[in-house]
């Protein structure tokens, strides 16, 4: 069979666009924040990890088109080598500082900051202790280490137990578990989990991709939404969510930071984030300090929406933060229902498998600290509208 032939052969995507029902790659022609303009209509933004509504921020804005003019539109080059601005050092000192961590090295993306992570320091003979509901550059992380993977059912820190307890006890084990499930929006078991790592000698990952800036008494993440910062191993956090922007960071013991800066292939092998963007990460950092009353609106925003989705009779889960999964079923019904809340004028993620068990497919509604009432309102009419009409069919 030719190489192509696979190719040839995936008509799927194909019959859904032909069927009009297709919910992919749509082209937004601008943005106003909690809105966008697609093929000239207006729609409200309830798809976006935007927490804090963080990327139109004047202060945001104004940095990165400063650090453009200073520093040019790209590094055109690894950290390693000719691709380190003095600004990418501020960033992680600041991050260090603010994750409440000895060091921290900022990568290009969350998802080369996982593989990283992952590939560098679990080696033959070592375990990964996965949740099944771990994201996919976990997932891609762990294939890529040489260690020994054990995948445990999302949140069952008795079958998590029984791998440990399987375990040599001298063999290196790292933990890794996402803080907010982004499927899901559930909160890992932190505390559970530090109690086995230490009982089992094992380090711990978190990954904070949307933990960072809305859990915790400052945005601090998981560990400080359980008062467990002291304890955790390794934190890791994207820059492409709640701070607006893209790249990546990990937190750690500063021995274990200099090693990862010195093998880390997807930090070595890949050019450094964009001035631009470094500028606006640090200027995002800044607002997160300057106005926490944003994180408090996000979470009233939140307590809105999934109050009202659970009053139409939507089942939203075990969804205990800004990403309210609305669960629909089968996957055809899935695009029916997406497309009608679209043409209602909100913009919702679909989400399908592998990312979620077959016939669990699911609109994701992500909260942002910019919404407003009248927003909230909007989305939920056309919830309750389009619940009406799909419960007809
Ligand atoms: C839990 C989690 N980890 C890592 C990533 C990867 O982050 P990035 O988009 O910065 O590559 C994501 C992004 O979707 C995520 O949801």
């Amino acid at each position: 069979m030719s190489l192509f032939e696979k190719c040839y052969r995936f008509t799927k995507a194909r019959e859904v666009i032909a069927s009009g029902y297709y919910p992919y790659f749509q082209p937004i022609e601008a943005s106003f924040d909690t809105e966008v303009l697609i093929r000239g209509e207006k729609k409200v933004m309830v798809g976006s990890n935007n927490y804090l509504g963080l990327t139109h921020h004047p202060k945001v804005i104004e940095a990165a088109e400063r650090a453009l003019h200073k520093y040019g539109s790209g590094c055109t080059g690894s950290r390693f080598l000719n691709g380190t601005l003095d600004m990418h050092e501020q960033l992680e000192e600041r991050l260090a500082r603010f994750m409440r961590q000895e060091a921290a090295l900022v990568f290009s993306t969350g998802y080369q900051s996982n593989l990283g992570v992952l590939a560098t320091l679990v080696g033959r003979d070592e375990h990964i202790f996965s949740d099944k509901l771990n994201h996919a550059s976990i997932v891609d992380g762990a294939r890529l280490s040489f260690g020994i993977v054990h995948r445990y059912p999302h949140n069952d820190l008795r079958a998590l137990e029984r791998e440990l307890a399987r375990t040599p006890a001298d063999a290196g084990k790292l933990i890794v578990t996402d803080g907010i499930f982004s499927m899901e929006g559930t909160i890992a078991d932190l505390p559970g989990i530090m109690k086995l790592a230490e009982f089992y000698g094992a380090e711990v990952l978190i990954d904070d991709a949307h933990s960072f800036g809305v859990l915790g008494e400052f945005g601090g993440g998981t560990a400080q939404h359980f008062h467990l910062e002291d304890r955790t191993s390794l934190t890791m956090a994207t820059f492409s969510k709640s701070l607006g922007s893209i790249g990546g960071v990990i937190a750690g013991p500063e021995d274990v930071i200099h090693y990862l800066k010195h093998h880390a292939r997807s930090l070595i092998f890949s050019a450094s984030m964009p001035p631009s963007s470094v500028a606006s990460v640090l200027a995002a950092l800044d607002v997160i300090e300057q106005e926490p009353e944003r994180r408090e609106q996000l979470w009233y925003n939140t307590r809105r929406m999934q109050e009202g989705l659970k009053s139409l009779g939507y089942d939203i889960g075990g969804s205990e933060t800004p990403i309210i999964p609305v669960l629909i079923g089968e996957f055809d019904r899935m695009l029916v229902f997406w497309k009608e809340i679209f043409d209602a004028g909100v913009f919702t993620n679909p989400v399908t498998p592998p990312a979620v068990p077959e016939n669990s497919c699911r609109l994701r509604v992500s909260m942002m600290a910019t919404h407003n009432d009248d927003h909230i309102d909007f989305v939920l009419d056309a919830f309750a509208a389009v619940g009406k009409r799909m419960a007809a069919i």
